[in-house]
């Protein structure tokens, strides 16, 4: 191989090892047989004889390339609820933080349509959260529910998730660590969905989402990018059961959201 040629393989190869990379973090743990390298290195090799495989860089990265191209097919189209349910079990047997690992009832996922064009992002599972291992289910949660609802929209139809997967003892908020740990599980389901909306609720979710420190109230009203999804933020319904005034104002967002989704607003001509 000439010094040209070797240093498109090896730039191919690091292509390949980064998409690998990508892949790992949303959850592939596997991959099929890299095909045959006979195959790669000729595609008339199978009219041949079997070929000695020789496996050089640029062999391998196509091979590799091949291989991830398909898997990436595989989570983008009906497969992303396999994807969501190996990192389900990897969430499940986290034990990251110990003050919540050793609390805990359950980890608490995420629920809804794997393909959904929206994701409901809130803080952390609560008593009943923990209880039943699903995501707004307690009071709050249902008042999600009926916001979802005035939407014209299904539980069913979104995807609701969390920051931390454990409940923090007496709903305490979470620490910057235990998000740290649960980062690349919330981020992952995240890359793994693909939603083209994402609602935070609260400034929990908002601020970890965004990595920025600026109000909830400053957040709101207009769209952020999050790794080219659209990003709404607006108050958590469990600051509406203590503030009735503010689902005014949340009403106001979800009439934004809905607008920019190209949805109607029910009840609106
Ligand atoms: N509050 C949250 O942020 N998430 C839940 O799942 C329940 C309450």
């Amino acid at each position: 191989m000439n010094p040209e040629e070797s240093e498109s393989a090896e730039r191919t190869r690091a292509a390949a090892m980064q998409l690998l990379r990508s892949l790992h973090q949303s959850g592939v743990r596997q991959l099929p047989a890299a095909m045959a390298v006979s195959q790669v290195a000729s595609p008339a090799a199978e009219a041949t004889e079997p070929q000695p495989a020789q496996a050089t860089p640029a062999i391998q990265a196509a091979s590799a390339i091949e291989a991830t191209r398909q898997h990436t097919q595989v989570l983008t189209g009906s497969n992303r609820s396999e994807g969501l349910e190996v990192l389900a079990e990897e969430v499940a047997g986290c034990t990251a933080c110990e003050e919540l690992c050793s609390a805990r009832t359950q980890t608490v996922f995420g629920v809804g349509d794997p393909n959904a064009r929206l994701c409901f992002l809130g803080e952390a599972p609560g008593a009943d959260e923990d209880r039943l291992g699903e995501p707004f289910v307690g009071k709050a949660g249902q008042l999600l529910t009926r916001i979802i609802q005035a939407m014209g929209l299904r539980r069913e139809d979104v995807y609701i998730l969390n920051i931390l997967k454990c409940r923090p003892p007496n709903n305490r908020n979470p620490l910057a660590g235990e998000v740290a740990n649960c980062r690349s599980f919330f981020e992952r389901q995240l890359d793994i969905i693909q939603p083209e909306f994402i609602c935070c609720l609260g400034s929990v979710a908002a601020q970890n989402l965004l990595d920025t420190t600026i109000s909830i109230g400053r957040l709101r009203g207009k769209l952020h990018d999050w790794n080219g999804k659209k990003v709404l933020a607006t108050y958590h319904p469990a600051y509406l059961l203590r503030e009735p005034d503010a689902k005014k104002k949340v009403w106001e967002d979800m009439k934004f959201l809905l607008g920019e989704m190209g949805l109607k607003v029910p009840g609106k001509e």
